[in-house]
């Protein structure tokens, strides 16, 4: 019998769990992303909220999510170090680089990842590619930039389009840029964040994941 996305989703949610819960302290935060296979996370963290102290989140959502369940959230800025960053991705190639930001939040989640000592990504093997870049990458960009912004995206062989509608926590704009084909993630990632007015975007390349928990039709493989 298959399994559906949401299954996976949830088995790799109590798969990152268990990967954590034995480094767990009293006084441990654990940084938090965003999405829905995040969402899961969350909840599966629930069960044993007075193994550790808190959270950091990457989104207010995220925060919400934590809140409802009487999870404590902490600023970042409060925080000398974070063991583990647990979160979802859009793709990951096998080097574990990552497209990140479909649901607007790329920018938080780049940050709470750089403190972490460990990134835990957790996704549904529909997002393991060979190349990034079939998934539209999400890019922040100071409002008054846009323009600019997307003209010099067009320059670097991408084709961004503004998501309407849509202002990240930070109080800016996303522009999705199709049509790349991403063989260097690293350069791109660099250069993309090179532009005026953009905050950064969706690559997570420079600082990828540390593991990769996959959840598969034969059950969660960890990739390294
Ligand atoms: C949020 O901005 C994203 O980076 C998510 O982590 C990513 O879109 C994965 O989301 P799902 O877990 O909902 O697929």
């Amino acid at each position: 019998m298959s399994v559906n996305q949401d299954q996976l989703k949830q088995a790799v949610a109590l798969a990152a769990l268990d990967h954590i819960k034995p480094h767990l302290e009293q006084d441990s935060i654990i940084g938090i992303g965003t999405g829905s296979t995040a969402n899961f996370f969350i909840d599966a963290l629930a069960a044993i909220k007075n193994q550790f102290d808190g959270a950091v989140a990457s989104s207010e959502a995220s925060a919400d999510r934590l809140k409802s369940h009487s999870i404590p959230v902490y600023d970042l800025n409060t925080v000398s170090s974070l063991e583990f960053y647990i979160d979802g991705a859009d793709e990951s190639n096998r080097q574990l680089q990552l497209i990140k930001g479909g649901g607007a939040a790329l920018t938080r989640e780049k940050i709470v990842a750089a403190v972490a000592k460990s990134f835990v990504c957790i996704a549904d093997e529909s997002k393991l590619v060979d190349v990034l870049g079939t998934f539209p990458l999400p890019v922040e960009v100071i409002p008054m930039a846009r323009s600019y912004a997307a003209r010099e995206i067009v320059k670097l062989g991408g084709d961004p389009q503004y998501r309407e509608g849509v202002v990240t926590d930070n109080g800016n704009v996303i522009l999705d840029v199709w049509n790349l084909s991403i063989t260097n993630p690293r350069e791109l990632e660099a250069k993309l964040n090179n532009i005026t007015g953009v905050v950064t975007n969706g690559i997570f390349a420079l600082r990828p994941a540390d593991i990769l928990l996959l959840g598969t039709q034969e059950g969660v493989k960890t990739i390294t």
